[in-house]
């Protein structure tokens, strides 16, 4: 496997990417099941300045990829991250984790932050009222048997930072998770 900038990549990857998308979002309600809407993200990702991305190359074969847009000065939304179906589970998501950590450590980002929406029972906040203290919700947080993206984040040091309560319908938050990408320097004082 290699990874490569997703800048880099043929054109003629771009429908693969549009598929690996849509295939792998396809257990979560929104995920980009219209016609031609996985196609228009990748398009929309490709022309936009402030995203990066790194894909995961199989031989000639695109099998997964992420990216990350440059929202504040430091720090980076990570969107998206997606390994094909048939792919997952053999290391390739960690690596192109990896590769946009280093990436964002290299521009001096101390933040990386992702959403990851729960509309289908994937965690134990799925179908719960999370009001009036989203927040206290936090420390309780598993993935269920259905499995959940927020098992592979928490692995590689990401923690829950917030809740977004019903913004994918009553019951179906969004999980806000946050990874410090670089430790602050420790001052000692002179005794
Ligand atoms: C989440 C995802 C990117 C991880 O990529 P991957 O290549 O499968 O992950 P890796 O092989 O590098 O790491 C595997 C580890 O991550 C965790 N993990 C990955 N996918 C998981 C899932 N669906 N449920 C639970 N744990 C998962 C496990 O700890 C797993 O280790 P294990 O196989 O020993 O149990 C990939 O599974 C995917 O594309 N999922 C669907 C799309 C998605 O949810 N993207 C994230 C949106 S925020």
């Amino acid at each position: 496997m290699e990874i490569v900038d997703f800048g880099g990549l043929d054109p003629a990857c771009h429908a693969d990417a549009a598929r690996i998308l849509r295939d792998a979002l396809a257990h979560l309600s929104s995920a980009y099941n219209a016609p031609g809407e996985a196609e228009a993200e990748v398009a929309l990702r490709c022309a936009d300045g402030d995203w990066l991305g790194f894909a995961a190359l199989e031989g000639e074969q695109l099998a997964g990829w992420i990216g990350a847009i440059r929202i504040y000065s430091h720090g980076w939304e990570i969107h998206p991250l997606v390994v094909a179906p048939d792919n997952q589970r053999r290391g390739i998501g960690s690596a192109l984790l990896a590769a946009l950590e280093a990436r964002a450590r290299s521009e001096g980002v101390l933040t990386l932050f992702l959403g990851s929406d729960d509309d289908y029972g994937g965690t134990t906040l799925f179908g719960r009222d999370l009001w009036p203290d989203a927040v206290s919700h936090v420390a309780a947080t598993e993935a269920t048997a259905h499995g959940h993206a927020l098992t592979f984040y928490r692995r590689h040091g990401y923690k829950i930072v917030g809740l977004l309560p019903d913004v994918n319908g009553a019951g179906r938050p969004d999980i806000l998770l946050a990874k410090r990408l670089v430790e602050p320097t420790t001052s000692r004082s002179s005794p």
